[in-house]
Formats: C-alpha cells, structure tokens, sequence
C-alpha cells in the first residue's frame, strides 16, 4: 500500500513512518513548523511543504497515495491561546484541503488525527464517542471542526474515512512542549537534572497512551477491509486511548523510581484551556477493527525516559 503521511517529521507521525517503511510505500508531507528533519525517514518520499500551499494537489498527485494519514496540526492548546486564527487555519482549513486532494488524487482512506480535547470537561469519564463534545479551548474546537469538514469532504465520495481522538500521547521523540507535553517535560527536566513542576493540584486526570499503541491503532485501521466511516456508534469518530485515568501525581510517582528521583515536585498555578479530569474508552476501535492498546504506563515510561536521557 502507499501511504502517504503528513506530519510526519513529527512525533506520532515519525514513529508510524518507521513502523510502516518496509511493508508499505510511504510519503511524508510536512513543513518542519514543529517537526524536525532528522525525524525524516531515508527511505521514504519527503517533501517540505505547508498542507496550505496551493501546490499541496500536486505532491498528492505526485505521491497517488491508496491510503492517506492526516497528522499535521498546530498541535498545541498553548499556541492556539495564543494565535486562534492560525490554529484554525491549519487544523480546519488544512484537513479539507488534504480531505480533497487525498480523494481527487485516488486514495481510497483518509484517517485524520483528533483529539480527546473536542471533548472538553467531561461530564463523566471514560468518554464514548457519542459523548457531548464541548471543547474548551481553540484547539479543541479545530479539531472538531476539522472533523466536520473531513465528513464534509469526503461522505459519498467513495473515500473512506475517519477521525482519531487520541488522548494524551507520550513516548520517543515527543517534543517537551505541545498538546501530550506532561511526560515529555517532567522525562526531560529529570533527564536535565532539573525539579519538574506540576501545574494546578496535580489532581487532574489524563489517559496517558504509549506511542507505538498509537501507532498499532493507525495501521491497523489502514489494513481494516470495512468501512470505518458507518462504524457504530457515532460513525466516523474513534476514540484511541488505554481507558485509564492516572493523575498528574499519579504520573510523578510512576516516574520517580524509572528517573531515580526522589526529591519534592515543583508546583505552579493550572495552566489555562487544561481539563480537570479526562479518560476515554476505545472499545469502539476494537469491536470495529480489532484494536487495543497494550502498553501500561509502567512499561512505556521507561523507553520514554530512556530517550529523553539519551547522549
Ligand atoms: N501528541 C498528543 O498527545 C496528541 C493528542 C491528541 C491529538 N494529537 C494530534 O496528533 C497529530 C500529531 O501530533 P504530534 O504530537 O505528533 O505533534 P507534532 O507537532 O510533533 O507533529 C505535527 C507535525 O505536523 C507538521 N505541521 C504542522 N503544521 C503543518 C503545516 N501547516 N503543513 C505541513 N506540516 C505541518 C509539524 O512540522 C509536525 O512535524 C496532530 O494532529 C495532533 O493534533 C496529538
């Protein structure tokens, strides 16, 4: 299969990159905005553009990917504070450009990256998919409307398609800033030598996901033979997540022996957009197609911390 990535000098984005070179054909469209070059893969057909660029039909047309995973995204809650207009203009504008080009360029499946933030503070967790979605921040409300407009897009086109709300994401290669940033900052402040600081009560509650699980999730649903757009319920949403709600602290203390740290946890006010609490269940990506995550928390601390520790 061709499969064609954008973002993918990213985080998520490189470690599926990796993970797909070798079975598939893969392409990567990214800008470098957040990404970095030397998450590059080699062997696969890069190219260094904004999604907005109006050349964007042409590298599709280039590439004539069979399968197409949306991953580039003003992925942080801080920055579309911050900068709203352009937070929409990539995540909403962008995902129906790439919506479009993927289906005039013949691919067959666009998969897009969403996020637990769509739906804002839960009124009870795990979170379906049917659950309300009342973002609270810009970030959240692009990336629901980003959903909107793949459906939008792509219904009755013969392109299959979905969105993937994943919860928080941690792993190698995360940068320490962006949308999953707890693990990534509190493994590189400890890697550095520094205190890590713990915004609001530490009481708050994230579902926490290993990279790879992500990953898992990604090819699996690019390998389904059905039609993951009429999946039941809530049609083309998916929630991929553990279904764990681990605390901040809770976090903190997993990683004291993995960091050998034993010293006391700065503290700071909560950070504006953040949720009290969120967990999301995936049991929908299994029963459609046969996904679960794998990885607890215990285990992918430790790969994570390693990275962040590394040279
Ligand atoms: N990391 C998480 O915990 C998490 C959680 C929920 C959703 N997501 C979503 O998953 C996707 C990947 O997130 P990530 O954590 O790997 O973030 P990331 O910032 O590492 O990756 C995004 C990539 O997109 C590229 N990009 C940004 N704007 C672009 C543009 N206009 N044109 C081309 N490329 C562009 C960046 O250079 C970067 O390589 C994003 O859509 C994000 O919103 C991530």
């Amino acid at each position: 299969m061709r499969v064609l990535v954008t973002g993918g000098a990213g985080f998520i984005g490189s470690n599926l990159v990796y993970a797909l070179v070798g079975s598939h054909e893969v392409g990567v469209i990214d800008d470098l905005s957040t990404g970095h070059a030397e998450n590059l893969h080699p062997s696969a057909w890069n190219r260094t553009m904004d999604i907005l660029d109006e050349s964007l039909s042409e590298a599709f047309a280039e590439f004539a990917p069979d399968a197409v995973m949306h991953l580039a995204a003003q992925s942080s809650v801080p920055r579309s504070i911050q900068d709203p207009v352009r937070d929409s203009a990539v995540n909403v504008d962008g995902t129906r450009l790439v919506a479009a080009v993927a289906a005039a360029a013949g691919a067959t499946r666009v998969l897009s990256a969403s996020s637990a933030a769509v739906y804002g503070e839960p009124a009870e967790v795990p979170l379906q998919e049917c659950s309300p979605t009342v973002p609270v921040n810009p970030y959240g409300s692009s990336k629901l409307a980003a959903e909107t407009a793949l459906a939008e897009q792509l219904t009755g086109t013969g392109t299959d398609f979905a969105s993937f709300r994943f919860s928080n994401v941690y792993g190698p290669r995360q940068d320490s800033e962006g949308e999953g940033g707890v693990v990534a900052v509190f493994c590189s402040e400890l890697a550095a030598g520094r205190t890590p600081v713990i915004h609001g009560s530490g009481e708050q509650t994230r579902d926490f996901i290993y990279v790879a699980d992500v990953v898992a999730a990604i090819i699996s649903a690019l390998e389904f033979d059905g039609k993951l757009c009429e999946g039941e319920p809530c049609g083309p949403a998916y929630n991929i997540s553990t279904g764990e709600e681990v605390s901040v602290t809770g976090l903190a203390t997993a990683l004291r022996p993995i960091a050998g740290f034993y010293g006391s946890y700065g503290s700071a006010r909560e950070r504006a957009g953040d949720v009290m609490r969120s967990s999301l269940d995936s049991s929908k990506a299994r029963e459609v197609f046969g996904w679960e995550s794998q990885v607890t928390l215990d285990v992918g601390l430790g790969p994570t911390y390693r990275w962040f520790a590394r040279s």
